[in-house]
């Protein structure tokens, strides 16, 4: 998968929410109004995956669709640096089909790089009990669990509070 990170622009917002309805199920997805608070939150910064241009040029010779936008965006990360020095990453979010691919972890290895030159020595983020995926990302990413708050969720799931350590951890590809 070739793809380059950008900004967020304020166009991607409709893409962005349907990308999260995608990503996670109904109690853990985000209305929009939630998604939009989360991304105007103070210290917040959303990062977006964009499919390489060569690579929608190709997807357009070889006759896929005509339908193609001028920017696909494959995933995106909303996360937030707090004036005491802790990060919080609210939600990562990659396509179905662009996983495996190391969007998630470009995604987040950038994100990290913003929080340390916010001055965060620490990020920490919620994950469901139950998302294997998710807890294998963030253990390859040297997050360790704090604790757990049952029925974080609207669903009822459990969350599992994780953090890392922005000074000591040593970058994971
Ligand atoms: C979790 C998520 C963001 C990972 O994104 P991704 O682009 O697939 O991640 P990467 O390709 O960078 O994966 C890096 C490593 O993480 C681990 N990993 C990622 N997904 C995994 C899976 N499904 N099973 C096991 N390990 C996995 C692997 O070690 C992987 O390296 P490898 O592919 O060389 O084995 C993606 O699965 C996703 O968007 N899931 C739905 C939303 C979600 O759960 N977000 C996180 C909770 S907030």
């Amino acid at each position: 998968m070739e793809f380059t990170l950008t900004n967020f622009r304020r166009a991607d917002f409709e893409t962005l929410w349907a990308i999260d309805q995608q990503c996670f199920p109904a109690g853990i997805a985000y209305s929009r109004r939630e998604l939009n608070a989360y991304m105007r939150h103070s210290g917040s910064f959303t990062l977006v995956a964009e499919l390489a241009k060569a690579k929608r040029k190709s997807l357009l010779a070889a006759g896929v669709s005509r339908m193609i936008p001028t920017r696909v965006l494959v995933g995106f990360l909303v996360a937030a640096a707090s004036r005491r020095g802790v990060g919080h990453v609210m939600t990562i979010d990659v396509l179905p089909e662009a996983r495996r691919s190391g969007v998630g972890s470009k995604m987040l290895g950038a994100a990290e790089d913003r929080l340390r030159a916010a001055g965060c020595h620490v990020v920490y983020l919620e994950t469901a009990v139950d998302n294997q995926a998710a807890l294998a990302f963030y253990k390859r990413h040297q997050y360790f669990l704090v604790k757990t708050v049952p029925r974080y969720y609207a669903n009822g799931v459990d969350a599992l509070v994780l953090e890392k350590n922005l000074h000591s951890a040593a970058q994971a590809s």
